[in-house]
């Protein structure tokens, strides 16, 4: 089982290998070896993989997948699939993956098979979406609601936003417009609220915990709202407001009607949630349809992880080319560059998904982590946009920041020639990044590039719900195998609680043990600057 993984002796070989590999430059590993690319590229059906611009060799690869092997991967992956507790410090299931398991199957928690838990709830969601679609589900003055506000944070809005981003690409892709409010910055629900008419919206409050306070706040403001616009209607709370939550006691006290609550399970990680009801706008807003494929998708990748080799499975390939990145040459930075519009927040919604996940300095033992370092800082923005702002750095700067390009290879509408034009962009960022230019080092040492920078590229057909499943399920899968290797508990988020706890001390005026900046912050946001 998992341990910490450099007390294997492999761990030792591959920083020896890291010191001979960096005396060869990732260009020259292509002059050597023709086939890189055919050797270092996966295809699994729509969706296309290459790893082959790292500064890496398929010799280093095979010593991670031992390693990989020998922290008792293949054990834990099966551990997740079937529902142990792998999440010790809430002892929890980890089970996204039964989230988009077809009804036949079994999966068992605490003697219980949840497989129908999940298609009853999905059934529901089914259900409530063909009946929005069909304009038959009515607000109170008998209108039929055409807007949702869906309010919830963290890993209740950043999956749902990001998706609905994606897939909403065109009117005809949207049934009913949906806007998220996440923010305690109360110009966030103001801004939805004053985009949609009461009579025919329905607000959504998700919060797997039931307790957070920004969530909450927002769904009070939201409640006020609906009920001094549609004053003399008892049912206001019925028919224009729902919920999801595992806290169904903390739901129904809120007043939302029992009917109008829709389960997720203490054993969905909120980050890995968007497949349960978390995912509810989604099917309401772009059909039960687009939401199914966006499971089956997930699906497709679940079963390429669980049952492809480890040399030839994809979410494992991009987990040890991040390990080697990481732990090996040193950096502490990950760029992730959607070339695609509709894949604006997908940056955001990894950096929960990765940072939350693996963003920790105590491993499984309760142990300090301190010979080894974990997960890196990811940020990203959509190319071109991020080429004329901090590329610069990406080619230039002091540190190597490994990339991943995705991008999808058809266009999503008519402008053909803008979308070779983006994709151009994209293949010639991954390759001035590995080859660099040293025609002139001498002459205009400025416009020398080293090159050398590392990248991955992911292509997918088309950008559709199937395909973005499998890009979300991909990057799941790799945050997981990374906690494994690296011997952290991937599941739990306990570095968040600090700061929620000062906020509501200082909410309290309680400066009790506080620094002296806090608190001459604290009267200056009180009292106003002299
Ligand atoms: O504060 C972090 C966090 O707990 C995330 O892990 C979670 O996704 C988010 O807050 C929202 O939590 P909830 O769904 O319980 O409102």
């Amino acid at each position: 089982m998992s341990s910490n993984p450099t007390k294997n002796k492999i761990w030792l070989d591959l920083q020896s290998k890291a010191k001979e590999i960096k005396k060869t430059p990732i260009r020259d590993l292509f002059t050597q070896d023709d086939k890189r690319f055919d050797n270092m590229t996966i295809q699994l059906d729509d969706f296309f993989f290459d790893y082959s611009k790292h500064h890496i060799t398929q010799d280093i690869l095979d010593s991670l997948a031992t390693l990989t092997r020998d922290q008792g991967l293949e054990k834990a992956r099966q551990a997740m699939f079937d529902g142990a507790v792998i999440n010790p410090t809430e002892d929890r299931s980890v089970l996204h993956t039964a989230l988009r398991r077809p009804a036949s199957d079994e999966v068992t928690v605490k003697g219980t098979n949840v497989i129908p838990l999940i298609h009853e709830t999905l059934k529901r969601i089914k259900e409530l979406s063909t009946q929005i679609k069909d304009k038959k589900y009515l607000g109170v003055t008998g209108k039929p609601i055409d807007t949702i506000i869906s309010i919830g944070i963290g890993g209740s809005d950043l999956g749902p936003r990001m998706v609905y981003q994606a897939l909403s690409n065109k009117p005809s892709d949207v049934i009913t417009p949906c806007h998220f409010v996440s923010n305690i910055d109360g110009d966030d629900i103001l801004t939805a609220m004053s985009q949609s008419d009461p009579e025919t919206t329905l607000v959504i409050v998700i919060s797997k915990t039931f307790t957070t306070q920004e969530t909450l706040a927002n769904a009070v403001i939201a409640q006020n709202w609906l009920k001094e616009k549609l004053p003399n209607h008892n049912d206001v709370m019925d028919r224009h407001f729902m919920a999801v939550s595992s806290n169904g006691n903390n739901v129904e006290k809120f007043g939302i009607n029992k009917d109008n609550f829709f389960p997720m399970w203490e054993w969905v990680n909120g980050r890995f949630s968007l497949w349960s009801a978390v995912g509810l706008p989604l099917a309401l807003s772009l059909g039960y349809k687009a939401f199914e494929e966006l499971l089956s998708g997930a699906y497709e990748m679940d079963k390429h992880f669980l049952e492809a080799p480890l040399e030839k499975n994809i979410p494992v390939l991009m987990a040890l080319v991040g390990i080697w990145n990481r732990n090996f040459m040193g950096s502490s930075q990950h760029a992730v560059l959607p070339y695609s519009q509709r894949l604006k927040h997908f940056p955001a919604y990894l950096q929960q998904l990765e940072m939350e996940s693996n963003g920790k300095d105590i491993d499984l033992d309760g142990q300090q982590i301190t010979d080894y370092k974990t997960g890196p800082t990811l940020f990203g923005v959509i190319g071109t946009n991020g080429q004329h702002s901090f590329y610069q750095l990406l080619h230039q700067g002091s540190d190597i920041i490994p990339c991943d390009f995705i991008a999808s290879i058809k266009p999503d509408n008519n402008l053909n020639t803008s979308h070779e034009t983006l994709l151009s962009h994209m293949l010639a960022q991954g390759q001035a990044m590995m080859q660099g230019r040293q025609d002139n080092k001498v002459e205009e040492p400025y416009r020398h590039f080293h090159g050398n920078r590392p990248s991955t590229t992911i292509l997918v057909t088309e950008l559709n719900a199937s395909t973005l499943g499998k890009l979300i399920a991909l990057y799941e899968h790799k945050t997981f195998v990374q906690g494994i290797i690296w011997n952290i508990n991937s599941f739990d988020q306990h570095g968040v609680e600090l700061g929620k706890e000062l906020s509501t001390k200082l909410a309290s005026n309680d400066l009790s043990n506080t620094d002296s900046s806090t608190k001459g912050l604290f009267s200056i946001v009180h009292n106003g600057l002299k």
